[in-house]
């Protein structure tokens, strides 16, 4: 039985009523979906988004719910699937990003460095580009730069070099094959400290790479607040620094509004507040969650109010 990620402490956050209307970016395997549904009832609403066809397997268990709508799409153009749905606004909207465990786990994907299979890691399988494309024609420099702004990953140059090395021999065509050149440029010592694996930061930095995960994450935030009525929820679960960076960021200064520098005295700019922080800390689950799913570890939850 899959159970979603901080799922109470997300019913909390957005403060779910009978009757409300709600989006859920990112459906995986409708998990939180599920749960939303017995909150909303027959009146309300939830429509789930999701770029995977995968999820199309997951959409078929709700096909008797008439409060359930799904569209295939990227969340970064979540304004476009609310306009198709004929939906203005939402009471709450909810992401949480990433990969599911299924798609990690899927041998086949090439997600995960603990399993051998093709270069590929795109959650749309429509998109041209794949890791195959990044690890063999980005240009050294490039490959370099992903691998320290997604997965900060202080052996960047040093595994984009070995990359490149490797490659002008012949591409570099599986999971396995990349776990050999990044564990080659690590140097032995370094790696035997870590109790990560030592290619943990570069699939991670390609897959955000390959899907623009970040791009697509700060494109959606102003439109999830768009779309929100007031008094409307925001709620996000982020699995790395740099998600969560981004949401904080973008939470932290949409409630404060103004974005006049400090040396101006008084307000000139006159941009207000759109949302209201629920909580200045950020929430992570309770140890007995992760023992019980240690792939939670690092799940971390922000919640907003639209003003
Ligand atoms: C962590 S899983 C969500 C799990 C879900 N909450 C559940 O309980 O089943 C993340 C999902 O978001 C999808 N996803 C990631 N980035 C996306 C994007 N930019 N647009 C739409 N879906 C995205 C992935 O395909 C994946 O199915």
């Amino acid at each position: 039985m899959h159970v979603p990620v901080l799922l109470q402490e997300t019913l909390a956050a957005l403060d779910l009523k009978p009757g409300d209307k709600v989006l859920d970016c990112t459906f995986g395997r409708g998990g939180h979906t599920r749960e939303f549904l017995k909150f909303v009832g027959p009146h309300g609403l939830v429509i789930g988004l999701d770029v995977d066809r995968a999820a199309l397997k997951a959409v078929e268990e709700f096909k008797d719910e008439p409060a359930f709508r799904f569209a295939r799409c990227n969340f970064r153009h979540l304004d476009s699937a609310l306009a198709l749905a004929d939906v203005r606004q939402v009471n709450k909207v909810f992401f949480d990003f990433g990969v599911s465990s299924p798609q990690l786990d899927s041998s086949w994907r090439g997600f995960s460095y603990l399993h051998e299979a093709k270069l590929d890691m795109r959650m749309d399988e429509r998109q041209r580009e794949s890791a195959y494309e990044v690890v063999n024609a980005y240009a050294e420099a490039k490959l370099a730069e992903i691998l320290w702004e997604y997965g900060e990953e202080r052996w960047s140059k040093r595994i984009a070099a070995f990359i490149v090395e490797a490659r002008a021999n012949r591409p570099i065509e599986t999971t396995q094959e990349l776990v050999s050149v990044i564990k080659a440029a690590i140097p032995k010592e370094v790696r035997d400290k870590e109790d990560q694996h030592p290619a943990r930061r570069t699939f991670q930095a390609l897959r955000i790479a390959v899907n623009d995960e970040l791009n697509s994450l700060k494109e959606a935030l102003p439109k999830a607040v768009q779309a929100l009525a007031r008094g409307g929820r925001l709620a996000c679960i982020s699995f790395h620094s740099l998600e969560d960076r981004a949401v904080k960021q973008f939470m932290v200064e949409s409630a404060k509004g103004c974005i006049c520098p400090p040396a101006i005295p008084q307000c000139v700019c006159q941009v207000n507040p759109t949302l209201r922080l629920l909580s200045r800390k950020v929430i992570a689950p309770a140890a007995s969650a992760i023992e019980a799913n240690p792939r939670c570890r690092s799940a971390r939850l922000r919640a907003a109010e639209r003003l």
